[in-house]
């Protein structure tokens, strides 16, 4: 059974910690003083297009999205219309074509690689539609991974990777390697990795597709968790229960935005 219990040294670090990574200063626009929503990521005209050999493929057309702190975001739509292209190309794990994201008053595709990689590492957590667990780490390594990145003792990263395997359900797991472990337990593991870090912004893609109803919404509740300690929560699914979880619903289709790109 997954622990929903809150475990949180510091609740509000999501919220408050608006420092960036990059120059140690306050991120610009991300003030949690500032009423109302602050923006996070501000996306404008983005395009990808996929090629292999003779077949292109515009994957996204043109896409305007803004997404504020603190916000729980679901995107939904048919499959093949570029829902996990968004998320990557949004987050910074993709190249664009064209357009521009910002994060953080950013525009994370000018960045330097190294930089880039250190302001993912800093500020967000990817629960991927196919797991990308290190396959040749147990459970407990892969969810210890990104603090490690971040810079945390690998004492301390142990213990914070074994109390987050607890809390999706996994506390016996944490020796096995993703190959002994089933496609929800995988699916779980791959979550523990997103939220140790108690994130500012959680990209999650399809995060429940594995899972029977009820482990899913345990899922569920730990991300209602984590957004109201202050994490901004991007989630890609087709399940509706999460979709009423959310402060706003996108609608992508044929690479585009049809319905949701502003907060209303
Ligand atoms: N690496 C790639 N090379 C070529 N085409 C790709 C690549 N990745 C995605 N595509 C194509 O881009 C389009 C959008 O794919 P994407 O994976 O973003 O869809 P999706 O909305 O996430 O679908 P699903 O709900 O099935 O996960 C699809 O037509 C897909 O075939
Ligand atoms: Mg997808």
């Amino acid at each position: 059974m997954i622990s929903t219990h809150q475990n949180s040294t510091n609740p509000k670090k999501a919220a408050l910690d608006t420092t960036d990574p990059l120059t140690n200063t306050t991120a610009p626009g991300a003030g949690a003083d500032r009423p109302g929503w602050a923006p996070l990521v501000s996306a404008r005209g983005v395009s990808k297009t996929y090629r292999s050999g003779d077949l292109v493929v515009s994957a996204l057309r043109g896409v305007d999205l803004d997404i504020n702190s603190g916000e729980f975001v679901v995107i939904m739509g048919p499959s093949g219309n570029g829902k996990s292209t968004l998320l990557n190309c949004l987050s910074g794990l993709d190249t664009i074509d064209a357009g521009e994201v910002v994060i953080d008053g950013r525009s994370i595709h000018e960045l330097p690689d190294r930089m880039r990689t250190a302001h993912r590492a800093a500020r967000m957590g990817f629960v991927f539609q196919s797991f990308n667990l290190i396959p040749v780490l147990s459970a407990e390594e892969n969810v210890e991974l990104p603090l490690l990145a971040a810079g945390t003792k690998p004492a301390a990263a142990r213990k914070a990777a074994s109390r987050m395997l607890g809390r999706v359900g996994l506390a016996e797991r944490g020796r096995h390697r993703p190959a002994e472990l089933s496609g929800g337990e995988q699916q779980r593991v791959a979550v523990a990795r997103a939220l140790v870090t108690e994130p500012a912004v959680v990209w999650a893609d399809e995060p429940t597709g594995n899972l029977d109803s009820a482990t899913a919404a345990a899922v569920l509740e730990l991300f209602g968790e984590a957004n109201a300690a202050g994490q901004t929560m991007v989630v890609v699914t087709h399940d509706p229960t999460i979709g009423q979880r959310a402060h706003r619903l996108v609608e992508v289709r044929d690479g585009l935005i049809k319905n949701g790109s502003v907060a209303s």
